[in-house]
């Protein structure tokens, strides 16, 4: 449903950033997006809503083209973005008023605000705090704040831009278990990261390097036939124990059963 067919970006004419690059999203998938620092991935994210336009291609949600600007505003209605610092996302002063903002902004009726409000909240788990200022809250909270804003717009994918890289190790479990029952929800997320651990639970991994797609497949694929490490990617845990121990012999069903163990807790 979200498309790129052979698309070519540069900032720079004669400096490439994004060279012939080619996949499809489908409806429902959850794809993480992954690559070393400074290899595109950002400039993706920004080409799937329109914000960037190809220098050569097509970017196509459905029906829609982001080339055309009568097809924009769909556009941005179908596509949520969670970005890497939640304090950049804030512009009101309570929890609440964070998501009746956005509704208000895209005209909802006034007796649809508060069932999307109650929906949208309770789906991030901060039902407690609708009241509360967002700069007080925890950066994982503040993320889940900013979830929760996208959510009640109704958007059919939601691109998560580095979005646990500025959390704790709590706050970074609670989004990326927000973002499973989500997508468990039917909605369709891109995740780009470059924490490996949370990749293991995903659909399927596109690699990036050097604005060109190196790798489209799912996690156990990735983990056995890509060198992460020469990606500037830190393989996860349970790879990097495997290897410690078998370091002569490929990857063995021990492996694929640690990765099964991290689907199954996720
Ligand atoms: N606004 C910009 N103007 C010029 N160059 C840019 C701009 N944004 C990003 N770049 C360059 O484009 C390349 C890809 O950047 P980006 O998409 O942000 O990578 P990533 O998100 O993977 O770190 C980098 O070399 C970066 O320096
Ligand atoms: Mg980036």
């Amino acid at each position: 449903m979200l498309t790129f067919d052979h698309v070519h970006f540069y900032y720079k004419k004669g400096q490439p950033v994004i060279e012939n690059m080619s996949f499809t999203i489908e409806t429902g998938e959850f794809v993480a997006i992954v690559g070393a620092n400074g290899c595109g991935k950002s400039t993706i994210a920004k080409l799937m809503d329109g914000l960037l336009l190809p220098k050569e291609g097509q970017v196509t949600f459905k029906s829609l083209d982001t080339s055309r600007p009568e097809d924009l505003d769909k556009i941005h209605e179908q596509i949520g973005f969670v970005f890497q610092n939640p304090e950049d996302q804030f512009i009101t002063t309570t929890v609440m008023d964070e998501v009746v903002f956005g509704l208000e902004n895209i005209r909802v009726p006034r007796e649809e605000i508060r069932s999307r409000l109650d929906h949208a909240i309770q789906a991030v788990q901060m039902e407690d705090y609708l009241e509360s200022m967002p700069h007080q809250l925890s950066g994982g909270q503040k993320q889940r704040v900013a979830i929760a804003a996208i959510v009640a717009m109704r958007p059919q994918i939601i691109i998560f831009d580095e979005a646990t890289s500025m959390l704790d190790p709590q706050g970074r479990e609670q989004v990326i278990s927000i973002m499973h029952a989500l997508h468990s929800q039917g909605m369709t997320m891109v995740h780009i990261t470059h924490h490996m651990e949370e990749v293991l639970s995903v659909d399927r991994i596109l690699l990036i390097h050097q604005g060109r797609l190196e790798f489209d497949g799912d996690p156990l694929t990735f983990f056995e036939t890509v060198p992460v490490a020469d990606y500037q990617l830190e393989p996860p845990f349970a790879v990097r124990l495997n290897k410690l121990f078998h370091q002569s012999t490929p990857f063995t069903a021990d492996w694929k059963e640690m990765i099964r163990l991290q689907w199954s807790i996720n």
